[in-house]
């Protein structure tokens, strides 16, 4: 198995994917602006089929290829239900336009759930609610691996932002508590967003994870969000 990460979009958003090389299938996860041909350079040297696009949420700059995956690839689409209605719609889920840039919807081919369990690549993804950033978060965690994709929940030092109720950044602090620092502390965490970590360090490093609920639900973003202008920060 082998694991690649590429940086897509406007947004530098990770897509991943993952290979294996006896069986030339590959899984991908998440579908930024730009994975498409990412996606294809890739294809030339390796000639993996593509089984799933596993979406870790449906912002737009997590799906915007996931159409285009559908119909050029036949991959099947993964999301979670709650994310149904932004990826029918991804505008409804953005305060501002990129230039030159339409973001198409899509209709997911599998609705995932909490704890819903996929075989892949011959191994076993497990699917963790998370929500708060989204209603429809989830993360994927791979245990013959030790991997853990994170989406825009969990970022190296940070957490994802939680909206504009306070609520929700409670919550997403509960749930990642209680969906992600309850793994081994050897997991790697491979975000939507930035440079990867693990369970543990995130577990005593983390301030918004180690902090009272109250001060972290006000300590959110991604790595690329400071370089970003105020009114950009809603897809992240
Ligand atoms: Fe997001």
């Amino acid at each position: 198995m082998e694991c690649r990460r590429f940086v897509c979009g406007p947004l530098s958003n990770n897509c991943y994917v993952i290979w294996n090389r006896v069986t030339s299938q590959s899984v991908i996860v998440d579908a930024p602006l730009g994975s498409l041909a990412a996606y294809e350079a890739f294809l030339e040297e390796t000639s993996a089929s593509a089984v799933a696009l596993l979406l870790t949420h449906g912002h737009w700059d997590h799906m915007a290829d996931a159409s285009i995956f559908q119909e050029k690839y036949s991959v099947p689409v993964h999301v979670h239900g709650d994310d149904l209605s932004i990826m029918r719609d991804p505008p409804s889920a953005m305060n501002y336009s990129v230039q030159g840039v339409e973001i198409p919807g899509c209709e997911p081919d599998v609705i995932i759930g909490d704890g819903d369990k996929l075989q892949l690549l011959g191994t076993e993804w497990i699917i963790r609610s998370v929500a708060g950033h989204t209603p429809g978060g989830v993360v994927y965690y791979v245990p013959e691996w030790k991997f853990l994709f994170s989406g825009d929940v969990l970022f190296r030092g940070k957490i994802g932002r939680s909206g504009m109720k306070s609520r929700d950044g409670t919550l997403l602090i509960e749930q990642l508590r209680l969906k992600v620092l309850t793994l081994p502390e050897d997991v790697e965490v491979l975000p939507g967003h930035g440079a990867a970590t693990t369970v543990g360090e995130e577990a005593r490093t983390n301030p918004s994870l180690r902090c009272s609920f109250g001060d972290a639900a006000a300590d959110f973003s991604c790595p690329v969000a400071a370089n970003l202008p105020e009114n950009m920060h809603n897809g992240l």
